[in-house]
């Protein structure tokens, strides 16, 4: 029997960041140029109900009976046989790999799920369809995250952008992406908890609501505005919004002088716009580039001391 191997992309917040966990909309990404891989290869040889897990890229070499039942990996697994009703699988091993970043915004352990449960699925004979899929990587994402918003799994799976509101998973909007456009995701390499600045913002929106909710409105309204440039075609049009939406998490208080730098050597060098992306004060920005200055502009953030560059389509046939 020939391996069965399944990949999923990762993911990047687009617009929305912090104005999004007060009811606003965001927008979210598939990352196409990093990638998340699971390979299941029979082992007929191997003990009846023998089921190998590797993933090297964390040091992990278990049986999966070894696993706790609530490590993600296990629990993907455990998911689909639980999904088909299968109490054993026939002997395997299973190599997982990934390209992402781990803890950078970048949907890693999202795309990991995804990645093993279609294979997993497909190794069994029964492929799960996307909606399957998605739900049971956001029941894993539970494990790691607690209360995800449901974004990765969604953006991941579907491979489409998606217009969000938190908390509302009937407002998780796939859409299409009518002319593909480039970014790049420069990483400050700095890290900086989520956690921290999401407490940040809500000090500051307790001190003066009335400034942070108009901050909150008028991100909501970017993100409503970059949703149809990009369903009509008008992706260079992002440029100007990132600049506003930047300028917005700039007076939120969530950026930083390393932020701040590659946005502006990302600018001068001329992308289109530029702005945060994620939680802010560290982690990654983003640049709207035109495929004729990208590897130029990507260099120029190199040198100007990001830790690593990405550069992806979104919307382009994978
Ligand atoms: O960097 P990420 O993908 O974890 O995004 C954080 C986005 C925030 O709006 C800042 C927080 C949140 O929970 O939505």
């Amino acid at each position: 029997m020939p391996a069965i191997a399944s990949s999923a992309p990762g993911k990047i917040i687009l617009f929305g960041e912090h104005a999004v966990v007060y009811g606003r909309p965001a927008l979210a990404v598939p990352v196409h140029s990093v990638q998340a891989r699971a390979v299941v290869r029979a082992m007929p040889l191997a003990p009846q109900g023998s089921v190998q897990i590797e993933a090297p890229d964390i040091g992990l070499s278990a049986e999966l009976n070894e696993l706790p039942e609530d490590h993600p990996l296990a629990a993907t697994v455990h998911g689909v046989q639980k999904h088909f009703g299968v109490r054993r699988i026939p002997a395997c091993k299973i190599l997982i790999t990934s390209t992402i970043p781990v803890a950078s915004g970048l949907g890693s352990g999202a795309a990991v799920s995804i990645a093993v449960a279609r294979a997993v699925s497909n190794f069994l004979g029964h492929p799960l369809d996307d909606d399957r899929i998605s739900s049971l990587a956001f029941e894993i994402e539970k494990l790691h995250h607690g209360t995800p918003s449901g974004v990765d799994n969604t953006v991941i799976t579907y491979d489409l952008p998606v217009f969000f509101i938190k908390g509302s998973p009937n407002l998780i909007q796939p859409f299409h992406v009518a002319l593909p456009f480039t970014l790049l995701i420069g990483d400050t390499g700095i890290a900086s908890p989520t956690s921290s600045t999401v407490a940040d913002v809500r000090k500051g929106w307790e001190a003066e609501p009335a400034r942070f909710e108009a901050y909150f409105d008028q991100v909501g309204e970017i993100t409503r505005q970059a949703r149809e440039k990009i369903e009509t075609g008008q992706p260079e049009r992002l440029g100007e919004l990132m600049d506003a939406n930047h300028a917005l998490l700039e007076e939120m208080g969530v950026s930083s002088p390393a932020l701040d730098h590659l946005i502006r050597v990302a600018r001068e060098a001329g992308a289109l716009g530029a702005k945060l992306s994620g939680g802010g004060r560290g982690g990654n920005m983003i640049a709207l580039v035109g495929p004729e200055n990208a590897s130029r502009i990507q260099e120029a953030l190199k040198s100007a001391g990001a830790r690593q560059v990405l550069m992806t389509e979104v919307g382009a046939v994978s």
